[in-house]
């Protein structure tokens, strides 16, 4: 073998490791295998375990490439049996050379003879090598047709062309393998998501269309991009990565208590406590009255005055947003006291009541918002906990950068600008979209999609999320409505 093809097969061993895709590594072995042997044609079998698959048929005079990501070839598969040459390679597991189809008794060539009177073609000479993986299986069979010389003859394939078939097998054979540890390595993590996404909708189900949303759009808007005159593009395996970032991005829910997760109203579960408390006010009045310990004018002062309050924590404990006035309102009924039967004096609106009543907008008290933010770096610690390594460790990245913001105003790390990559800004654009559109939240109803963008761009106006991206979704349409969803707070 000549210094330029051992540099030739040692530059395609790099090629071939580089490549993720099989079906494309599939179709590169054998286009470097007839480049390297100068033969005219090529079939590249996959061995299914009683059968091999036609995977790709190259005959180079005739312009004909089918198979892989050319037209599907109709051709049945090749049973393993002996007296089919590909056959008996894959058997036997080793190198077959035949100078001249035509001379050659020793093997049934029915098939290459039936598509020479088919398509005119003349199948002369034959080398055909297994291609086996690490364990020795052979996942498949590469056949090669008529080498030619420098005049274009047919001719047999010399032995120097064994060697390099043999070299380009174990290469690709090892790179297969790659690939398909790999796809193994997806699989695995594509179940554990599934799990981890299955038991936080166990828990609280709105969660799951939120993510499941989430991923469609961002599924949608790489499509869309990748079809852009843009020089932001995803690959394959980074759409993937992507997508498994916007499934894992809420992970760190599954640690926030469910009665903050779920919360409908500012009160929350203390709404039955609070009015069962103001029940039993009015029942102490009436034994004061009863007995005569309290004036009738005073205890029908109380009754009024216990009515204004449930009429009020009613109404305040829904409200979109609360006033100043009702704000007033409720800082005045919390002031207000009862005696209880042991004689001690306690508060009609317990601190913490208080609190959550005077919540201006949404449903959760600084207190309760905090110990919500807390998923995001509890995504970050469980994801990190996950070892994600090589590419697999842009999901720690992406997912776990969900709440920042570009003005440092995010969470949990308080990143600015270039800190947090483009696909973390992406993720938070569309976790913040989905979000406000919900319809099946608890506390609160959905945004109209006109207003939503309003608020994103309001938004982006403020120095939080980037402009170019949000514009670039809107544009997308990636963000229609999808017909299964219930269209389902960016928490
Ligand atoms: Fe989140
Ligand atoms: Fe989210």
């Amino acid at each position: 073998m000549n210094d330029k093809k051992i540099q030739r097969i040692l530059n395609l061993g790099i090629a071939f490791s580089k490549e993720r895709s099989k079906e494309k590594l599939l179709d590169r072995i054998l286009e470097a295998a007839m480049d390297l042997t100068g033969c005219d044609g090529g079939t590249l079998y996959i061995n299914n375990g009683t059968e091999l698959e036609f995977n790709i048929m190259i005959t180079r005079s005739k312009g004909v490439h089918q198979g892989s990501e050319g037209d599907a070839i109709n051709m049945p598969p090749v049973p393993l049996v002996r007296s089919n040459v590909c056959a008996l390679s894959a058997l036997e597991r080793r190198l077959i050379n035949i100078p001249d189809v035509y001379e050659c008794s020793e093997y049934d060539f029915s098939g290459p003879k039936q598509y020479d009177a088919m398509t005119g073609y003349h199948t002369k000479s034959l080398l055909v090598v297994p291609m086996e993986d690490d364990k020795e299986n052979v996942i498949g069979v590469v056949e090669l047709i008529n080498a030619m010389d420098a005049d274009g003859n047919v001719i047999p394939f010399p032995q120097m062309d064994e060697q390099i078939l043999h070299s380009l097998g174990s290469q690709a054979a090892i790179c297969l393998v790659n690939i398909s540890y790999s796809h193994q390595i997806q699989h695995m993590l594509n179940s554990f998501v599934q799990v981890m996404t299955t038991a936080i909708d166990a828990r609280t189900p709105y969660n799951a269309n939120h993510t499941k949303t989430m991923v469609r759009y961002a599924g949608r808007f790489i499509d869309w991009l990748n079809a852009q005159p843009l020089s932001w593009k995803f690959s394959e395996e980074d759409k993937q990565i992507f997508l498994m970032s916007a499934w894992l991005h809420d992970i760190g829910k599954l640690v926030i208590p469910q009665e903050i997760m779920d919360k409908p109203s500012r009160l929350g579960a203390n709404e039955e406590r609070l009015h069962a408390r103001l029940e039993r006010i009015g029942l102490l009045t009436q034994i004061e009255e009863l007995s005569g310990t309290l004036a009738p004018e005073k205890c029908k002062s109380r009754y009024e005055r216990l009515a204004e309050a449930k009429a009020l924590v009613q109404e305040v404990n829904t409200a979109g947003y609360l006033t100043d006035d009702y704000r007033d309102r409720v800082k005045e009924l919390a002031r207000e006291t009862y005696r209880e039967t042991d004689g001690s004096v306690c508060p009609w609106v317990t601190p913490e009541e208080r609190d959550q009543l005077l919540v201006r907008k949404g449903t959760l008290t600084t207190a309760e918002r905090k110990e919500m933010q807390k998923h995001a770096a509890m995504t970050e610690r469980m994801l990190t906990q996950m070892n994600l390594e090589g590419s697999y460790s842009k999901i720690l990245l992406w997912a776990s950068q969900h709440h920042e913001r570009l003005d440092g105003s995010g969470y949990p790390r308080g990143l600015t600008g270039d800190q947090i990559s483009m696909e973390s800004r992406l993720l938070m654009i569309i976790d913040i979209y989905e979000a406000l559109t919900a319809r099946d939240r608890k506390y609160k109803g959905a945004i109209q999609i006109d207003d939503s963008f309003a608020i994103l761009y309001r938004m982006a106006d403020r120095g939080e999320l980037d402009r170019n991206i949000v514009e670039l979704f809107e544009e997308s349409g990636a963000w229609k409505p999808l017909p299964e969803s219930g269209q389902t707070d960016e928490r």
